[in-house]
């Protein structure tokens, strides 16, 4: 992912009547996290990736939220959103699935995974299927050069992949298995 531009003046932001950071979140954040830092601002972060855990977004009304509850700008939220790979503005799949694309994995044949799996699922990478099961991203480098190439399903690191893995990585997936 990269920095996104809006045409701000003229996107009409969807929202929804129920809010995204609920009660129960807010007072958790509140006797939780805030006490952790020194400023509001530095508990950003850990509330965007519960709010990306638990919706596989972060939409715009959300991000509204987040910065009225830290009492920052909504444009500081959405720079973090969009500068992270971590966060999406989309809803993901309920599988992600990151090939490593970076100097290793691509030596290691990155590209014929990636190749693999987006034919396999019918979407590019950054697509998300129709039936919202899987999400193909291409990531930069995973800190696990010398096993290249890897992915992340989920948060789950795989190494040393091969096209036959992949396969039966995504067979487990697609049953809703444990294989990521
Ligand atoms: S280049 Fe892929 S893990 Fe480092």
């Amino acid at each position: 992912m990269s920095w996104t531009t809006k045409p701000s003046a003229t996107t009409k932001i969807a929202r929804r009547a129920e809010p995204y950071c609920t009660a129960a979140m807010m007072s958790r954040w509140t006797s939780e996290l805030l006490p952790r830092y020194a400023t509001k601002h530095a508990a950003l972060l850990p509330i965007l990736h519960d709010l990306q855990h638990e919706y596989r977004h972060i939409s715009y009304q959300a991000m509204i939220e987040v910065a009225a509850f830290l009492s920052i700008k909504p444009a500081d939220v959405m720079d973090t959103v969009t500068f992270y790979e971590e966060f999406s503005t989309e809803p993901l799949g309920k599988c992600v699935i990151g090939i490593c694309q970076s100097i290793a994995c691509e030596v290691c044949g990155h590209k014929k995974l990636q190749d693999h799996v987006s034919a396999r699922l019918g979407i590019k990478p950054h697509e998300t299927t129709a039936d919202g099961k899987f999400t193909l991203l291409a990531l930069e480098c995973l800190g696990s050069c010398d096993t290249a190439p890897v992915a992340l399903f989920n948060e789950t690191l795989h190494e040393n992949l091969t096209i036959a893995n992949i396969d039966a990585l995504i067979d487990e997936a697609a049953k809703g298995g444990g294989g990521h």
